[in-house]
């Protein structure tokens, strides 16, 4: 059978936080387009739900439960990674945190959790799987930034988040011309997808608005030049197509996946 445009047979995949949300449809995604996929979270259960989903459909993965902020963690992801399937090939740093709380209500916890799950999770996942990568010459590396991390003027209480986001979007640059020419780096700058972790932000802007999570909910659908919310799967899209081949000449960018977020101008809440 002649091979399709989004082919990734015989790749390695590694994807952090894939048990839930985002992640998961990035890895099983990877995993329909051919790829072998390393589903990481730190939550052991998740992990492995995801891992047999898609060896049920016929893919092939294995879960590795690792905390992403730790080099200890990450050590021992890359150990199994590579003790598995020898090399990596596509790496989605997808794992991530968010609270939503005003920087003048954030401790040091909050600062240094984003930082160190987002940014420095990303940095040690790189540092370690680029060199075989760059020595095999083939690697693409996917991060997940955020619309936020753009020039943000209308989402508040994510300082350290947003931080986060900066952060990531900055090493994806610098990543992208130091590991090239046969490795592309990439940001993906999802909008509001409508995973748990927005449904948390539904109900945490709710109870300080006193609103019904569904009235807020419908305040954000309106915010979209597309007027609905992006789905995982359509991240996952967006993963997958800049791990293919047709994505061959995209390196250092930030791809923002929003349905239109933060371009329409309609009134903004406060
Ligand atoms: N949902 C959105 O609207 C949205 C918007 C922009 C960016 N993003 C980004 O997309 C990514 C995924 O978001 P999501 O909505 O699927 O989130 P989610 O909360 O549904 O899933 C995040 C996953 O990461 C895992 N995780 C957290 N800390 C970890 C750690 N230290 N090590 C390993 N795994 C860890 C969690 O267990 C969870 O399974 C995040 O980086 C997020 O910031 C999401």
């Amino acid at each position: 059978m002649k091979a399709g445009p989004f082919d990734l047979s015989g790749r390695i995949a590694l994807v952090t936080g894939a048990g839930r949300g985002i992640g998961r449809a990035s890895a099983q995604l990877l995993a329909e387009c051919g790829a072998a996929v390393v589903v990481n979270d730190l939550a052991e259960d998740t992990a492995q739900k995801t891992a047999a989903e898609i060896v049920e459909v016929g893919g092939a993965a294995i879960a590795v439960a690792a905390d992403v902020s730790s080099a200890a963690g990450v050590d021992r992801l890359v150990e199994q990674a590579l003790a598995e399937y020898e090399a990596v090939d596509l790496l989605v740093n997808n794992a991530g945190i968010s609270r939503y709380r005003p920087i003048l209500e954030c401790g040091e916890e909050d600062w240094d959790s984003h930082l160190d799950i987002m940014a420095k999770g990303t940095f040690l996942l790189m540092r370690a799987l680029a060199p075989q990568m760059i020595e095999r010459h083939f690697g693409r590396i996917v991060n997940l930034g955020s619309y936020v991390a753009q020039m943000n003027t209308t989402t508040k209480y994510f300082g350290p988040y947003c931080a986060a986001k900066f952060a990531i979007v900055g090493l994806t640059q610098v990543a992208a011309q130091e590991f090239a020419p046969y490795v592309n780096v990439n940001a993906v700058g999802p909008g509001d997808v409508a995973t748990e972790m927005m449904e948390l932000e539904w109900q945490q802007e709710g109870q300080r608005r006193n609103l019904d999570p569904a009235e807020v909910k419908e305040e954000y659908r309106r915010r979209l030049i597309l007027g609905k919310f992006e789905g995982p799967r359509d991240i996952a899209g967006t993963i997958a197509f800049l791990c293919s081949p047709l994505a061959e000449h995209i390196t250092g960018s930030h791809l923002i996946v929003s349905g239109g977020l933060p371009f329409k101008t309609d009134p903004v809440v406060v």
